[in-house]
């Protein structure tokens, strides 16, 4: 059985989130912004974001199959339609960067007016794919992450703060 050691505290996750919502609306501007959440992990980071984003947030969901083998991921639900909407893609975690640059090119094939991404987390050191995050909440090393939407084998998800899995 591994243990959890306490990376990321309940009240920095909390202020750096409303920092990013606060960059976000600064950089974008007062108009719409279609917020897209990457299911599940993104849950709990979108949903406190989009309140910190303010103003006109329209909120969409994805789900991607096949997470657990990264060489093959799949769009398997998107909400709704991003046709000439201005969207930023909310993403729990980062890591080699291939689930952002296929869900980037499904959205693209969609005519969205632009695409942008933030990320809670972004595990640089393990990145195989030449992608932009525009917003970044936190860079952390090459550890496995588990709460605050994050899962090992669905465990520790509804955590209010990040913690790092010691096997
Ligand atoms: P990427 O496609 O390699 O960038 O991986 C992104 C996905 O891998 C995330 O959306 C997570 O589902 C999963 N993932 C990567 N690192 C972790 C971690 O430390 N904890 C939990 N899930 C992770």
């Amino acid at each position: 059985m591994g243990h959890l050691k306490s990376l990321i505290p309940a009240i920095a996750l909390q202020a750096r989130i409303e920092e990013l919502g606060k960059e976000i609306r600064r950089q974008h501007g007062p108009g719409p912004l279609t917020c897209i959440c990457v299911l599940r992990g993104a849950l709990f980071f979108a949903a406190d974001l989009v309140r910190h984003i303010g103003g006109d947030v329209r909120l969409e969901f994805v789900h991607l199959k096949n997470q657990s083998d990264s060489l093959d991921i799949e769009i398997a639900y998107l909400s709704g339609s991003v046709s000439d909407q201005d969207c930023i893609i909310i993403e729990d975690i980062v890591e080699t960067g291939l689930t952002l640059r296929t869900l980037w090119t499904y959205l693209q094939e969609r005519s969205p007016r632009s695409i942008r991404s933030v990320s809670l987390l972004d595990k640089p050191c393990n990145r195989q794919q030449d992608i932009t995050l525009d917003f970044i909440g936190f860079s952390i090393p090459d550890e496995f992450v588990v709460g605050y939407g994050l899962d090992l084998h669905g465990q520790h998800r509804v955590l209010d703060y990040i913690a790092t899995y010691i096997p």
